[in-house]
This record gives structure tokens, sequence and C-alpha cells, in this order.
């Protein structure tokens, strides 16, 4: 049986529909949105008074679900189709008197103006407007300029449709501009395995008289798992948003049915404020040998710690997936900007959504482990927001570490997954002549004031190897009895302060770009200048130019801390600049022969 159309525009036209329903015969064509998953979005716009127009209704039993239920006692059904029209009026002879069915066409309808209070379309749209070809687009203006004719002020015109872009475009284009309030549901799927990928939307379009001059269109998207309509400023803000819900779905049906060689990220974001939440990678172990027990666990990342080796590389989540012997592994980075109030609420939050994610052969309600380091969240506080114009938005948090520890970290927003600077913070020690009593040994909590800067900590391998380099100046002589030593780049200051505290004899200049940070590093890291420690604020690259140009030979050794502010370059390191060979010339001008 062919009952696919040779070409798209086919399905614009009578004599292809009603050789489908011929050929069809009695069973009922469902071409998707079945009656149990379209009621509750129909309930909310559909009262049962109401004069409903069914536009294109083949021989869907979508009406007749209706009209047996009770939603609607009125219900006029046209189609082109004379086969289909004549199936359905047989179907519902002498058993529904208020279902009427008629051969019409919906570009031409017989009806009075504000005839209905609301006209249903399901796949008739999206039939149509197979192509943007001036023919289509002036046969879609014409059907919705006739459902606007017939409904009624305060009417609406409910749309189901798989909302391909440029059909969502046209439709919510020319309603907004019609100064009607366009509304898109996500109609929340069955579960049904056997089902379409593609989610199903509805558009409810409600008619408002047309206020002239009034530029302001109303724009909603009603997301599946939820009831609140939010507002979208633009139509292409709402295409976006279906767009993000369309992949999404694809994903999650991709991943349900293969394993993922890549690893798969993704953000939830609050409903609320639509920032990010939860971010999401999905970290598939084919080596892991599966059992009933083993498929699946989401690992809750503790708050603060999503930077680290083992939760915020590729490679890391690997070894975390498989130490943790899960074929599949969802690790979730908590948001610096939310609220959690704790692991069992996370878990609330997350058990249906993470089940979207499950891996293929899952056993039906199979428990979910949530996994976690030690069991709780961990603490982030974020003790400091600031900005500067060259960092862009930053923050100072405190975040406990593995243990007992908290650290101090400095992270620029706009590069949220890497640590510009970190110390370890001291325990708070009780103030003289104070008697350690039991309560004092609680955990510090995020509200207490944060202890002292460890000044004995460096915070990364390159400062420690860095540290060493200095240490090795003088080959096996001991080191020389001065030491003049350049730090480019203070962040939070740690690594010129190590330098000036362990190594007596040093002199440390220490050039920063940003004035910001100065102010950060004192104000948070414990930073001071002295007499042996001063700070000049400006480009690296310009002092040793300066320097290089006005008195060389300064330095026992020259630091590099800087990071690029270029994020196009997609990695923390310093900017091309600073590994160019002239630059580094004047590096080694700066230098002592020695250095
Ligand atoms: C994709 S089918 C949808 C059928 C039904 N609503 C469902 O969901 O199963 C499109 C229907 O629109 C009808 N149709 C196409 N052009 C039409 C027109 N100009 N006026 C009325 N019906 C039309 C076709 O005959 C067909 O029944």
């Amino acid at each position: 049986m062919e009952l696919l159309p040779r070409s798209p525009a086919e399905f614009g036209s009578a004599r292809y529909w009603d050789r489908f329903f011929r050929q069809r015969g009695q069973r009922p064509f469902e071409w998707y949105g079945a009656f149990p998953e379209l009621c509750p979005v129909l309930h909310k716009y559909v009262r049962p008074r109401d004069k409903v127009l069914v536009v294109g209704c083949g021989n869907s039993e979508l009406s007749e679900q209706m009209y047996d239920v009770g939603m609607c006692q009125d219900i006029v059904n046209i189609d082109v189709s004379d086969a289909a029209v004549r199936q359905m009026r047989e179907r519902s002879a002498g058993t529904r008197p208020g279902l009427s069915y008629l051969l019409m066409d919906m570009l031409h309808m017989d009806f009075p103006d504000a005839h209905f209070q609301v006209v249903l379309d399901k796949g008739t749209l999206d039939a149509l407007l197979t192509d943007e070809e001036e023919a289509t687009l002036g046969k879609v203006e014409q059907m919705f300029a006739e459902i606007s004719r017939v409904l009624q002020v305060g009417g609406r015109y409910l749309c189901v449709s798989l909302a391909q872009a440029h059909v969502l475009k046209k439709a919510v284009e020319y309603f907004s501009q019609e100064g009607w309030v366009v509304r898109v549901h996500q109609v929340a799927s069955s579960g049904d395995e056997q089902q379409f990928v593609l989610p199903v939307f509805v558009y409810v379009m409600t008619k408002f008289r047309k206020v002239p001059g009034s530029a302001a269109r109303i724009l909603e998207i009603c997301p599946e798992e939820q009831d609140r309509p939010l507002r979208v400023e633009s139509a292409e803000r709402l295409l976006a948003a279906v767009r993000d819900r369309q992949h999404y779905a694809l994903l999650c049906s991709q991943i349900s049915k293969t394993p993922c060689r890549e690893q798969v990220s993704l953000d939830l974001c609050d409903r609320e404020s639509g920032k990010p939440r939860y971010t999401l990678h999905v970290v598939d172990s084919p080596s892991v040998k599966p059992s009933r027990d083993n498929r699946f666990a989401i690992f809750i990342i503790p708050q603060g710690r999503e930077t680290e080796w083992l939760f915020g590389t590729e490679e890391g989540r690997r070894q975390l997936a498989a130490s943790a012997a899960f074929g599949r592994l969802l690790t979730v980075a908590l948001h610096r900007e939310q609220l959690y109030e704790g692991m069992a609420a996370i878990q609330a939050e997350l058990s249906a959504k993470v089940m979207e994610l499950a891996p293929p052969g899952l056993p039906a309600r199979q428990q979910v482990p949530f996994l976690s380091v030690g069991g709780d969240i961990g603490v982030r506080a974020v003790r400091h927001r600031g900005s500067s114009a060259l960092s862009g938005d930053f923050v100072v948090e405190d975040v406990k570490g593995d243990g007992s520890c908290y650290f101090r970290r400095l992270v620029f927003l706009q590069n949220r997954n890497v640590v510009q600077s970190e110390a370890r913070l001291l325990a708070p020690t009780p103030l003289p002549g104070q008697k350690k009593r039991r309560k004092d040994k609680k955990k510090p909590s995020p509200t207490e004031p944060p202890g002292a800067v460890d000044k004995s900590y460096l915070c990364c391998e390159h400062h420690k190897a860095m540290v060493a380099g200095l240490c090795l100046l003088g080959g096996p002589d001991a080191l020389p009895g001065e030491l003049a030593v350049l730090v480019v780049g203070l962040g939070g200051g740690s690594l010129p302060l190590f330098v000036h505290d362990y190594f007596s004899q040093a002199r440390v200049a220490v050039v920063e770009i940003d004035p910001s940070m100065l102010e950060v590093a004192t104000r948070w890291f414990g930073f001071c200048q002295g007499e042996r420690m001063q700070v000049h604020v400006c480009d690296g690259l310009d002092y040793v130019a300066k320097l290089a140009a006005e008195a060389p030979a300064q330095y026992d050794a020259i630091m590099f801390d800087v990071d690029s502010k270029d994020l196009t370059v997609g990695m923390s390191c310093p900017p091309p600049a600073f590994v160019e060979e002239p630059f580094l010339q004047k590096v080694k001008t700066i230098l002592k022969p020695e250095g």
C-alpha cells in the first residue's frame, strides 16, 4: 500500500488525501498526538459549551474521544477528502448527535464570522506547510485568515504540530502580528517506547482584538514538565526554546538505544530564572560487565569541586565512572548561583529527569543509586562578587575540599571551569585564653568567618615546579644572597607570597594587568606589599619591554602565571604574545646571565 506522497507538495492536494483514506480503509490513522497525551492541554482550552471546529479531521479518533469523555458536545469536523468524511459520518451515525462531518476546504469555509470558540488542527498545518514556496505560504495565510474569521474574540486556535522551525515561525509570526497571544505547550510523552521520537507541541493562539499601534506581543512556552507558562521576549527565543526541547528529546532517544562513545554534556536550567542549575555528563564505561544492579548511577559532585580533574575533565570523569563500576554514570555538577537544600532535595528534583537519560537495557522499575563523596553535597560560600573591565564578573568563594580542609578560590565567571587562584584556609584558631570546648570542634559552616589563609600552600603543579626551579638557581652552589624575582600575573597572589615568605633573600616584583586583582588578593587572599614585595599594575608585555630597553640584566628569575582574556583559545594559558620570540628575547635581556 503506497500511502506516502511522491512529493511533499501532494500533502496539500485533495486528490492525494482521498486516495490516502481510500487505501487506508476503516482503520483510524492518528498522525501523532493521541488523545490521552493531548487531553491535559485540551482540557485547559476547550470548555464543554464551546463550539469546536476541527480542520482536516481525517479519520482520526480525536473528536470522537473528546465528545465521548464529555469534553465538549458540539464538534464540527471538516476535511477535503470525501472518503474520510463518509467514513467518519458512518462511524458516528446515530450515536454521536453533536458530531458532524462536512466535506469542506478550510481555505474557503462556509461558516459565518465568529462562529466558533475553538478551532482544532492536528497535523493539518504541518501537512500544508511542506515548503516555503510562495504558493504554499499563500495557502497557509489563507488558512490562517479563515481560521481568524470564524473564531470569536477570546477564541482559541489549537494547533497540534511537530513544530518544524519554519512551521512554528510562520504560525507565531502571523498570529502575534495580529495581536493574538501565542503560547506553545510541549505535550508530555506517554513514555511509550514505540512512540514518535520527536516531541509533539500544541500552539495555542488566543484571538484578541487588534489594537492599532500596540506593539506588545505576548509569547509563552509551557515545557512538558510544568504547568506555568514562561514568558519569552521574542519569536526567536520561542523558536530556540522549542529547538532545545527537540534536541533534548532526540538526544534522550539516541542514548537510550545505544551507548554513547563520547561523553554527552547538557545543562538543566532553573525554571524561574532560566539559568543553568545542573550540568550533567553522561559517561559510559563499556568495560563494565553489565549486571542487574550496575547499569546506571547518578553521581552528585560536591559543590565547588566541579573544577577538579576527576570531575572537571573528560578523562577524570571516565576514571570516576570506571572506578564506580557502573555501565553509565551521570555526573551532576551544581551551579554557584543556585540554592540547594541538600542531597534528599536534589534527588527528589532530579529523579524523574535522570531516568530520561537511562542506558539501554535498564530493567523496568530499577532503583538508580545516587552516589556522592561522603554523602553530602559539599559546601560553597561565595565571599565576594566583583567585576572588572578586564576579567569580567568574578567571585571569591570558600569551598570544602576532600576531607575537612577549606579552600578559597578566585573564579572568573566567563571561564567558570577554571580556578584562577586558590588558597588553603587554616581552621579558625581560638583566641588566646579561649578554651577549646567541644562545640568549638564543629565543622565551620558557610556563614562562619573564614579562617586565615595558609601561606605555606601552593595550589597547582606549575607553581610547585616554578618554586622548585627557583631552588635550583645557582646550580650546586647556594642561592645568591639576594634574589630578584619577577612574577607576571598576581591573581590571588599565593605564588609571589610563597616566594616572599620562603625565600628571605628574595625581592619580588609582581606585574598585574587588572587593578581589581590587587584588591582581591589583598582583601581575600592575605596578600600584602612591603619592602621586599612590590606590585606594578600594568601589562606584563609592556613592563618587560620597557625594562629590556632601560634596565637589562635585572632578575634572577622570572615567573609567568598569566591567563588569556581571549576565551576563544579554549584553554587557560598565557596569550600567544608571551611565547613569541621577540618577547622571549626581551625576557632574556632582563634576566641576569645566570638567571
Ligand atoms: C496530516 S492529516 C491529519 C488528520 C487528522 N487531523 C489526524 O491527526 O490524524 C491532514 C488532514 O488534512 C486534510 N486536509 C488537507 N487540506 C485540507 C483543506 N484545504 N481543507 C480541509 N482539510 C484538508 C487531509 O485530508 C487530511 O485529512
